[in-house]
């Protein structure tokens, strides 16, 4: 594809992201994936604010306003970026105790980056303030960041009955997750920017135990690992967003590749290069050639993917159909794949990898994109499951901005 191609591509984003930024106003929520796309179409009272404590992707929306502004020059978007100020304060400074492991993703794309592209001393102590809160949920003992749960095993009052049946977000003592590297970047940030080894040290141990306990023989990834909560030596895999135990979460496998790229970039650990050629050699094994995985590569042929909660995805599944196929994809994964081997890449070539991301450049361009501006979704046919979600859409737009060479300020 040609560079004019993509600048098209990216430029139409940026219009949907700056759109978009409209139509959440002062009221950002975690907005859920939808099969249409049209996110806000939706009661807000029925959506998690910022400051509940499973909430975790509202800052996408604020990552893919900011780049716009980054590349268009939009300060209204920043604007709008800072009128959210309280709610990101009030959630690790108020109620710290309050939040999970995806802080990460919370702060990274929302206060460093705008840190990074505005220099606000203001964003810069919020994202150091949660790197102190995620950096706090390290258990020494098992040296991992636990997932979900609060560290006293309490539930806030907001909480709905159906999270306190959630064996995962109930009763996450010893728990660790894959996606979990993706929040790094936060912590190395911070021991960068503050000088203080503490989150440099909790970053590594976290990924030194993602590597040895999470990344098996053959070059697949399990979701979710339980070590023994007392001892903290390593008890079993588990798993909550692939098909099952054993299972190969395509999505995970991204989350895992990108975090190992971007630790590699900040430490220099020649194990955490090394665990990404592992991983990424399986997964182009069993990759679909045109880039787009299956949700779960180990998920049967007759069997849908996992349920995410819409009924609506779930009725549309027909055993029947054998396009049914075409519905377990995860577009997400292809996007977040491409952008972490970019990432790589911008250390050392790799012909395999080089090849996947144009592949993956080629084929989203060409079936998934929606770029029409009255759908605020971008990224169709995520999650296994036919829906847009703004995680996706997030990194469909890091990958085009990544393509054009503009500077990635997030990371
Ligand atoms: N929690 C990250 C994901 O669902 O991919």
């Amino acid at each position: 594809m040609e560079n004019k191609e993509y600048r098209d591509i990216y430029e139409a984003m940026c219009r949907k992201a700056a759109l978009n930024a409209q139509r959440i106003g002062t009221d950002l929520r975690e907005f859920p994936g939808r099969m249409d796309g049209r996110y806000f179409d939706v009661d807000r009272n029925t959506l998690r604010p910022v400051e509940h404590i499973f909430c975790w992707t509202p800052s996408f929306f604020t990552g893919m306003a900011l780049m716009a502004a980054q590349h268009t020059g939009n300060l209204s978007l920043v604007r709008w970026v800072e009128s959210l100020y309280e709610k990101y304060r009030a959630k690790v400074f108020d109620t710290p105790a309050d939040t999970m492991h995806d802080l990460g993703f919370m702060y990274t794309l929302y206060s460093t980056l705008a840190y990074r592209l505005t220099g606000s001393d203001t964003m810069k102590e919020l994202s150091v303030r949660a790197a102190e809160v995620l950096a706090h949920r390290f258990v020494p003992n098992g040296r991992y960041i636990r997932a979900w749960g609060r560290m006293d095993d309490s539930l806030p009052d907001y909480i709905e009955e159906s999270l306190k049946q959630n064996n995962f977000f109930a009763n996450s003592q010893g728990l660790a997750i894959v996606d979990c590297m993706m929040n790094l970047p936060l912590l190395f940030w911070a021991g960068e920017t503050t000088k203080d080894k503490f989150f440099t040290n909790v970053a590594i141990a976290h990924a030194d135990t993602t590597l040895k306990n999470f990344i098996r023989e053959d070059g697949s990834v399990c979701h979710a690992y339980r070590f023994d909560e007392i001892t903290g030596e390593p008890a079993e895999e588990f798993n909550d967003c692939g098909y099952s135990v054993g299972s190969h979460w395509a999505r995970g496998t991204a989350w895992a590749v990108y975090g190992f790229a971007l630790a590699w970039r900040f430490t220099g650990l020649e194990r955490y290069r090394q665990a990404v050629l592992k991983l990424t050699g399986k997964y182009l094994e069993l990759c679909a050639p045109d880039g787009v995985p299956v949700w779960d590569f180990r998920l049967p042929e007759d069997k849908p993917a996992r349920h995410f909660g819409s009924q609506e995805t779930w009725e549309y599944w027909d055993i029947t159909n054998p396009a049914n196929r075409t519905l377990n994809v995860d577009s997400s994964a292809a996007a977040i794949m491409a952008c972490g081997m970019l990432e790589f890449l911008s250390k050392e070539e790799n012909e395999s990898m080089r090849q996947y991301v144009q592949t993956v450049a080629r084929t989203l361009a060409q079936q998934y994109l929606e770029l029409d501006p009255e759908c605020p979704g971008v990224l169709r046919q995520q999650n296994g499951n036919a829906t847009f979600a703004s995680f996706g859409d997030y990194f469909a737009m890091e990958l085009y901005a990544r393509l054009l060479n503009e500077p990635i300020l997030a990371w």
